[in-house]
């Protein structure tokens, strides 16, 4: 072999080694480093894919909220509606009912009287329809006052120290006349000591009419009526207990709404709205006490009650 020939192998042999060596520093560090950039550039799409998947879980929770307020708005929204309708159609036919009634038995009497020159016989009757039927009206309007006070926030107590037992002698007496003419016995449990509240006087006696007013409204003739009271904890209880159609488990807390009346006693039901319990319940919890009615089913009576504290 020349020298030539042997230089030319030699610095062949060179490049060679110096190929592989570079081939084998770049695979070493060059590769590595790209693929750890790679891994590294992998990792924090997949971190900032992770953020962006809870911000978005976080505005579809917001969303989902968002949206259950708008129903639950709806909601109200169109119960109060269902509300306004009904007070529009008692103002348009009940409260012209009893208006028509007096216009007619006034002018039945008028005639009588310019007939005859005197008062006529029918002059008694017709007073009596009169009579119920401004009582009827009044009492509507004196509902239909408190529900738009309620509504407006302004349905305030007065509240007084005053004997619960003279309240209630007095509610009972008042309502005796109507139980009587149901041939309705009406028993009230006497407590041995005088019991004094501090409340609304004229709102507590409200809410014992109205529940006394309904147990004789609702019982059969003959029926069987009971209040009585007492002290405990703290807080004075009243039940008042009658054999009329009971409540269903399902109406327990239905009656206690707005224009609610259970389809128990058709005829019943015509003498009311459906007002007095929700009134009472309010008046009620604006002297922080409950409200209720215990029932074992139809036919088997009822028995409402409400608390007060002392
Ligand atoms: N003692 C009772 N026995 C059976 N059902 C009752 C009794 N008291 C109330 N209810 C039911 O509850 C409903 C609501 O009573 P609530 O006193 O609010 O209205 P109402 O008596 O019908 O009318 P209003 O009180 O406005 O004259 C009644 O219509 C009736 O269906
Ligand atoms: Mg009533």
């Amino acid at each position: 072999m020349s020298t030539s020939q042997f230089l030319l192998s030699y610095s062949l042999l060179i490049i060679a080694i110096i190929a592989l060596l570079t081939y084998w520093i770049t695979r070493k560090f060059v590769l590595r480093k790209m693929n750890r950039t790679i891994l590294k550039a992998e990792h924090n799409y997949q971190q900032q894919i992770a953020n962006l998947q809870m911000q978005l879980s976080g505005k579809v929770n917001m969303l989902e909220s968002m949206v259950e307020k708008l129903r639950l708005s709806n909601q109200e929204l169109n119960r109060l509606n269902d509300i306004r309708s009904k007070f529009m159609s008692i103002a348009a036919h009940d409260l012209r009912q009893p208006l028509s009634a007096i216009q007619g038995f006034t002018s039945v009497l008028m005639m009588d009287r310019n007939t005859t020159g005197n008062a006529g016989n029918s002059d008694q009757a017709a007073l009596n329809n009169i009579l119920k039927a401004t009582d009827n009206m009044n009492m509507l309007m004196a509902d239909l006052i408190d529900i738009s006070r309620i509504e407006s926030g302004q349905f305030s107590m007065d509240k007084q120290p005053f004997s619960f037992n003279a309240l209630l002698t007095d509610v009972v007496a008042l309502q005796n006349v109507s139980a009587q003419k149901k041939g309705i016995y009406l028993q009230t449990c006497e407590y041995p000591t005088d019991i004094t509240i501090t409340a609304d006087r004229f709102r507590i006696s409200q809410v014992i009419n109205n529940l006394l007013g309904n147990a004789i409204k609702f019982s059969p003739q003959g029926g069987r009526i009971e209040s009585r009271f007492y002290v405990d904890n703290g807080k004075l209880t009243f039940l008042l207990s009658d054999n009329g159609p009971g409540v269903i488990h399902s109406e327990k807390d239905k009656i206690f709404q707005k224009f609610h009346q259970s389809d128990v006693d058709r005829t019943a039901k015509k003498q009311g709205w459906g007002l007095g319990l929700s009134i009472a319940q309010e008046i009620i919890q604006a002297h922080g006490g409950e409200i209720g009615v215990e029932s074992a089913g139809l036919g088997q009576g009822s028995t409402f009650w409400f608390t007060i504290p002392l």
